[in-house]
């Protein structure tokens, strides 16, 4: 939420050429908007957030601010969408409705969506489209899978309740430690086995910790991690289980347990129709079309997909590191066709949407 410098940019560039801005009320993120001012309404989305991350990749254009970098690739999809947004306005006469460009701060924290969608500025919107840079595809690549594509993250923490005592004398305490390494053991099958095998999901515990000391018996032991699903479905099942798992589990030591369990962004599903209709697209375009595997990471994208339907598709960029990574760089070959193929795409959704 501190994408300040990024906003004044984006805001000079589009007022400069004309393009008109939504009032957001937000400090940061733009909302574009191109077209004839009616329905129907289709939307571009890039996410302008960088990372916690001191660039390494030695490039002319790295990032002049210690400490702060686009390590996933968040300034490719701005410029992609920037680009998508100029060459809209060129169109702008002929364009059979609107088109709103998202400019989304915060992605990486999973509030920045949820953020424009309180401005209600999106509630016209039927069909959002996205892109994120994809490093196992070369330039020239667009991955489209229809479906889910990108998992729910959720957040639980789960606190157990014994009865501290003397290390010596476990018979007048009630040992939480115990429940939590059977919670934790427990946790392991749910996905191994309780949910589909042709289901994806995952329960990660990523903290524990009790006691401070070698001769005290600890009151309290504290469990947390992330449930990762493809569908709520899947999600909802995990939750349930893993209430019933720790507050069973903790009752069979002697102890209690409370969990709390946050939902964050839900699953992000591809829409069938929009993607046969993009892979059409790209190929006369001359791109090359895969379908990429799903990830488990999340998206907030999904947020959108709530109001309407729509699709995130992977762009390749190549490079030799990951998403996240100090020296990840994305192949500036790759940006044009990226940004051709979502302008091409966007005005023919919208002639399609004009015909229903
Ligand atoms: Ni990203």
């Amino acid at each position: 939420m501190k994408e300040y410098k990024t906003t004044e940019y984006l805001r000079r560039i589009l007022q400069e050429n004309g393009v008109q801005l939504l009032e957001t009320g937000l400090e940061t993120g733009l909302i574009a908007v191109i077209g004839t001012g009616k329905g129907p309404v289709v939307a571009l989305r890039a996410d302008i957030d960088a990372l916690p991350i001191t660039e390494q990749t030695n490039l002319a254009y790295a990032s002049e601010t210690v400490g702060v970098m686009h390590a996933c690739g968040h300034d490719f999809h701005t410029t992609c969408m920037l680009g998508a947004a100029l060459q809209l306005k060129k169109r702008e006469a002929a364009l059979p409705g609107t088109v709103k460009v998202i400019f989304q701060p915060a992605e990486e924290i999973n509030a920045g969506a949820a953020k424009l969608m309180e401005t209600r500025l999106l509630d016209d919107v039927q069909l959002f489209l996205a892109g994120h840079t994809y490093p196992e595809y070369t330039s020239g690549t667009l991955g489209i899978r229809p479906g889910p594509v990108m998992a729910s993250a959720d957040r639980f923490a789960i606190q157990i309740k014994g009865k501290g005592c003397h290390a010596a004398h476990p018979e007048v305490g009630i040992d939480p430690i115990p429940a939590m390494a059977a919670i934790v053991s427990a946790t392991q099958t749910i996905v191994s086995r309780q949910v589909n095998p042709f289901d994806c999901a995952v329960v990660s515990i990523t903290r524990v910790e009790a006691g401070n000391t070698w001769n005290v018996t600890p009151e309290t032991a504290f469990i947390e991690g992330t449930v990762r699903a493809m569908t709520t479905a899947v999600r909802d099942e995990i939750h349930q289980r893993l209430e019933e798992l720790a507050t069973c589990t903790a009752k069979a030591h002697g102890c209690e347990a409370t969990i709390e369990y946050e939902c964050g962004p839900e699953p992000v599903i591809n829409d069938i129709g929009v993607c046969e209709r993009a892979a059409g697209i790209a190929r006369e375009m001359g791109l090359t079309v895969e379908t990429n595997p799903p990830s488990m990471i999340a998206e907030d994208f999904s947020r959108y997909l709530k109001l309407a339907p729509g699709a995130l598709f992977r762009i390749g960029t190549g490079g030799a590191f990951d998403n996240h990574h100090p020296a990840f760089t994305a192949d500036p070959s790759a940006l044009w066709p990226a940004s051709r193929f979502f302008a091409v795409l966007a005005e023919e959704e919208l002639s399609r949407l004009k015909k229903i």
